[in-house]
Formats: C-alpha cells, sequence, structure tokens
C-alpha cells in the first residue's frame, strides 16, 4: 500500500481521556507528515481494555498510547511486553504487528530523556549524581532514563521508603536510597534534580525543598506540567539552575512511538510546543 493509499489510525485509551493533549500532538504531526490519517481519543472504561485492545487490529489502527487506569491493567493482556515496559511496571504504547499480535512497550522514559536532551543540549549522564523526588509511576521512567544514560549514581528521595525500595529492586542500576527528611542535603554535588511527584500540580500542595546545596550549574527538571512551570522550577531557575519542564516529556514519547506504527519520526518543533503550551494556559 502506498502512502496516499493509506488511512493512518492511532489514538489514547484513557478513563477519562477527554483532558488529553495527545491528539492534538498527534494530529498536528499527521498534518506535518502530509498523512492522511487521525489519532483520536478513546473513553475505554476501567476492566475492558482487553476487548477495547484486541479491537484495534480489525479496525485498522496501526497502536495506541495507554493512560490511566490502563497501563498496568494491559500488561497480561498484550502477546509481547518489552523487557523496559516490565521493568518500569507500566505499557504505554501499544503496538499492533501485521499479523494482529499486541506488542506493549514505555516509551515514557524516551520522552523524559528527549526533552531534557532538546531543553538542554550540553546536559550529560555521566557528568554527576542525580536526585530523583518520588517513587511513584513517573519515577520509574525516569530513574530507568538516567541510568540508561549514564548517571552514576541515582539518590532516590520518597516519602514511603519501601515505595522507593521496591523501584530499586525492580530496576537495578547505581539507586542510593534517601529518606524524605534528607532530602535537601541530598542535593549537594548533584547534576540533576527530578521531581517525579504530584507535589506542585494544580490542585496540590507544593514541594518543599530548600535548594541551597544545590549546585549553581545543575539542571532541575519537573515532570508536573499544569502549571507549565512549578514553583519548584521557578525557585531553581531564580537561583540561575537551568530548568526542564515536564510537557516536554509529553511531547517527546511521541515520536518514538511514531517510528513503531508508522515508521516515520515526527519532530517536535516550537510550533507544537506553543500550541500545545496555549491549549494548557487556556484549561
Ligand atoms: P505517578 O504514577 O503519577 O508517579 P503515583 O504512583 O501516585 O503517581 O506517585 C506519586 C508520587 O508522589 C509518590 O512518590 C508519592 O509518595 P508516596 O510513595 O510516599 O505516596 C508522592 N507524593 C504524593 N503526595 C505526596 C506528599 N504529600 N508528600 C510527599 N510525597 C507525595
Amino acid at each position: 500500500m502506498t502512502q496516499a493509499d493509506r488511512f493512518y489510525m492511532a489514538g489514547v485509551m484513557g478513563w477519562p481521556v477527554m483532558h488529553s493533549r495527545s491528539p492534538m500532538m498527534h494530529n498536528y504531526w499527521m498534518r506535518q507528515q502530509g498523512l492522511n490519517g487521525v489519532y483520536v481519543p478513546l473513553a475505554i472504561k476501567p476492566g475492558t481494555v482487553e476487548e477495547a485492545l484486541r479491537a484495534l487490529h480489525p479496525l485498522g489502527f496501526s497502536g495506541c498510547n495507554l493512560t490511566i487506569p490502563h497501563k498496568l491493567d494491559a500488561i497480561p493482556v498484550v502477546d509481547e511486553i518489552d523487557d523496559v515496559a516490565r521493568r518500569i511496571g507500566a505499557i504505554s504504547c501499544v503496538v499492533v504487528r501485521e499479523d494482529g499480535s499486541l506488542y506493549g512497550t514505555n516509551n515514557d522514559w524516551r520522552g523524559f530523556l528527549g526533552n531534557l536532551r532538546q531543553t538542554v543540549p550540553d546536559w550529560s549522564g555521566p557528568s554527576g549524581p542525580a536526585v530523583v523526588i518520588g517513587a511513584g509511576g513517573g519515577s520509574r521512567a525516569v530513574v530507568h532514563a538516567l541510568v540508561e544514560a549514564g548517571a552514576p549514581e541515582v539518590r532516590l528521595v520518597n516519602r514511603t521508603l519501601a515505595r522507593a525500595e521496591k523501584l530499586a529492586e525492580d530496576l537495578g542500576g547505581p539507586i542510593q536510597i534517601i529518606p524524605w527528611e534528607k532530602r535537601a542535603e541530598a542535593l549537594a554535588g548533584a547534576a540533576t534534580v527530578v521531581n517525579t511527584t504530584s507535589l506542585g500540580m494544580v490542585g496540590q500542595p507544593p514541594l518543599e525543598l530548600p535548594l541551597d546545596a544545590l549546585e549553581p550549574d545543575a539542571v532541575a527538571a519537573d515532570i508536573v506540567y499544569t502549571p507549565l512551570k512549578t514553583d519548584f522550577l521557578k525557585a531553581a531557575e531564580a537561583r540561575g539552575n537551568r530548568v526542564v519542564g515536564g510537557l516536554g516529556m509529553l511531547l517527546h514519547q511521541g515520536p518514538p512511538a511514531w517510528k513503531l506504527w508508522f515508521g516515520l519520526e515526527p519532530t517536535v518543533t516550537d510550533e507544537l510546543r506553543a500550541m500545545i503550551e496555549e491549549s494548557i494556559l487556556n484549561g
């Protein structure tokens, strides 16, 4: 089938899903790539993701992204899951293969790294220890990304210590677990600090993290993107640190998904970023 004969289809399964910015982003790339196609929000009720995933092939979808609450539920459903998704413990992207079988992977960690590298081009993983605040699903992708990028040490801080311990066991790598009360001291000598908790998000309490011990050339990143710049990032920026917002992690997990679904690699342009930022600012 030539490109002109084909209608390209993918989507995002979630519940709720209508708040998702993914359709806006992927449909921008459909235009950027000059394709006939669509990326749709798929409101899939909890407990029904198996039927929904199995319908992708007969409907002609190349694949889909998964969001809350389906990222974990899809694990026993897909026919093959890659090692990264298994270790992170969540599937963010499903690929429909030609024979109809389903392959599950996780591109969130690629999104985090892609965004960090686009925003701070001279950032280098091996340049120093990284501090990661939080040990939930987002943290797993971030810790994996930092280990992959060659961070010599990841200092993992979480309110619930047992959750950090489980993460370290599942992911492996040079992870040091630090108690919540010691988070300010943990910043000493770090090259990177990342908030992966929900603290600082609209409607949530702020992240309380004194930055006095943070090196001036360290990079501060957040995976929260509502607001686009959290108070944590504002405080880091005010002391001269370079900062990386959370929205780009969403944007940069898109191109790896496109490569798997369609064999194409769209780009994260300033125009795309501005479009999604505007939609967030306008609620
Ligand atoms: P996600 O999958 O989006 O990362 P999650 O799994 O609910 O979400 O994880 C949320 C993270 O924010 C966790 O690290 C959580 O800490 P606990 O493991 O101790 O629950 C952290 N978090 C949420 N509210 C917090 C608070 N008030 N103080 C400290 N940490 C908090």
